[in-house]
């Protein structure tokens, strides 16, 4: 357990814990406001992402980045962004069950950290492992669950929305559902 945030990326940028780590060029950690109360959490790194060491930055990330500013969010400024695995898995395919367990860990020591009120799930990696199992982002994305007081919303993975533009007005629903619930329980996000 993790009582700054300084040890704890420091142990983090240290993880051999599970296979990735041998074919990572850069691990990444996360970005955003340490104190922000709204946390969205990816599947793992890409190619881009390993090699600049910060989540999102390939077009799925500048995608994001629009979203995100639609509702006057800014990785910058107001929000954090973390991944499941901190290592890209190689040929950008799943984390395995496995790589998962030995890296939420570090996540799960963010998330203390960070006490948010709001974590968004980018796409079904996450939100299965973090609200159900047999979650449907088709179906069930923009719903918000709470789990032990924070509230948990899945939504669709940036790297889908490029594939299937045709999503696109849902997720900017979702993202504006989003934005209706942090000023119904967090507003201060918007003073971030
Ligand atoms: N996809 C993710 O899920 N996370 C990243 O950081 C980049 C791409």
């Amino acid at each position: 357990m993790y009582d700054n945030w300084e040890q704890l990326k420091n142990d983090c940028m240290n993880c051999r814990k599970c296979q990735l780590a041998a074919t990572r060029t850069k691990l990444v950690f996360g970005v955003g406001n340490e104190n922000a109360r709204v946390l969205f959490i990816g599947e793992g790194p890409g190619a881009n992402e390993d090699l600049q060491g910060e989540p999102f930055v390939g077009r799925g990330g500048q995608l994001l980045d629009k979203f995100l500013a639609a509702v006057d969010l800014d990785r910058k400024k107001n929000i954090y962004i973390a991944n499941m695995v901190k290592c890209r898995p190689p040929q950008n395919r799943d984390p395995s069950p496995e790589e998962q367990n030995e890296c939420i860990g570090w996540l799960r020591e963010q998330t203390r950290l960070l006490k948010p009120k709001i974590i968004v799930c980018l796409g079904r990696i996450s939100a299965t492992r973090l609200i159900s199992p047999d979650f449907k982002v088709t179906k069930q994305h923009g719903q918000f669950f709470d789990k032990n007081g924070t509230l948990m919303m899945g939504t669709f993975h940036p790297a889908a929305l490029l594939r299937n533009p045709n999503q696109k007005p849902e997720a900017l629903e979702d993202f504006i559902a989003l934005r209706e619930k942090i000023l119904e329980i967090c507003p201060e996000t918007y003073e971030l």
